[in-house]
């Protein structure tokens, strides 16, 4: 079996479709939109007309997340040499990562279940492989920065969602199954932070690395703020959820911060996108009037 898998040539069958996270965020309709609808960051509500659907979606994204965390830890399993040297990854590491393709394919199931219990069908969203693209890291610590501590980070945040939109909604069954799944990535992340430090103990340099590719995903995946602290935000970060996973106060702070700067990014990149789709059509493209 080869190393290195290229995220293209990941498997899947005609039920899924794929589209990048870059063509999603640069999607000309959103352009199109009015400020107050662009930025769309409400909270998910049952309340809402359109939460029940929201929560559909963003239940498809898990599903489609899980797929991809049980491919890179798998990877990660069988990428590296085993040893205790740069490039590659000790022995407990992959046990680690091993019991974390358990976790992971628990979960796939799970949430196609979920979906299911939703009203919704593989497929009915887009699949991007963001995930799975942080897990080709070629350097397995980065691997670990990148995946477990932000994107499963991130999963916390959004497992404490939708655990909420459980609750709220009165639906016993997303709220348990959100509890459960949310344990277990609260261990995948403290994994993620565990070996960091032990793996760089050493170090410095590839920490220093390591923590800035975790920043660089951090940033990517705060969504433009839609994951923050700020009142309109629609996937909040979960603090407790985040310090059992081995995160200081400070390391949580610095994921606020860079929420905001997204959020405020975002808003610029938006604003003008749809400066740029007003402007009048330049005059060498101007009809010709064919009367001269
Ligand atoms: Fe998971
Ligand atoms: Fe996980």
């Amino acid at each position: 079996m080869r190393h290195a898998l290229p995220p293209e040539e990941l498997a899947r069958d005609e039920r899924f479709v794929r589209n990048s996270f870059m063509a999603r965020a640069a999607d000309p309709r959103v352009a199109a939109m009015p400020a107050e609808k662009r930025a769309r960051r409400v909270p998910l509500s049952p309340e809402r007309a359109e939460g029940p659907d929201a929560a559909r979606a963003l239940m498809h994204g898990i599903f489609t997340g899980e797929i991809q965390a049980l491919e890179g830890a798998g990877r990660t399993c069988w990428d590296f040499p085993t040893g205790s040297g740069a490039d590659e990854a000790p022995f407990e590491l992959k046990l680690d990562m091993a019991r974390q393709c358990w976790d992971e394919a628990r979960h796939c199931e799970i949430s196609v279940k979920l979906g299911d219990w939703m009203g919704t069908e593989i497929g009915e969203f887009a699949e991007s492989v963001f995930l799975y693209e942080a897990a080709c890291n070629p350097d397995p610590v980065l691997r670990l920065t990148g995946v477990n501590r932000a994107l499963e980070g991130l999963a916390i945040d959004v497992f404490n969602t939708m655990r909420e939109f459980g609750i709220t909604s009165g639906d016993p069954v997303l709220e348990f199954c959100e509890d459960w799944m949310l344990a277990d990535e609260v261990t995948h992340v403290k994994m993620g932070s565990d070996w960091l430090r032990r793996l760089t103990a050493d170090d410095p340099d590839r920490r220093s690395r390591a923590l800035e590719f975790q920043r660089v995903v951090d940033k990517l995946f705060s969504i433009g703020g839609a994951r923050g602290e700020e009142e309109d935000s629609p996937i909040k970060l979960a603090r407790r959820f985040r310090e059992l996973a081995g995160f200081n106060t400070e390391e949580i702070d610095e994921i606020a911060a860079l929420s905001s700067e997204s959020r405020q990014e975002l808003d610029a990149y938006q604003a003008r996108a749809a400066s740029k789709a007003a402007e009048p059509v330049a005059s060498g493209a101007a009809p010709e009037s064919g009367q001269g």
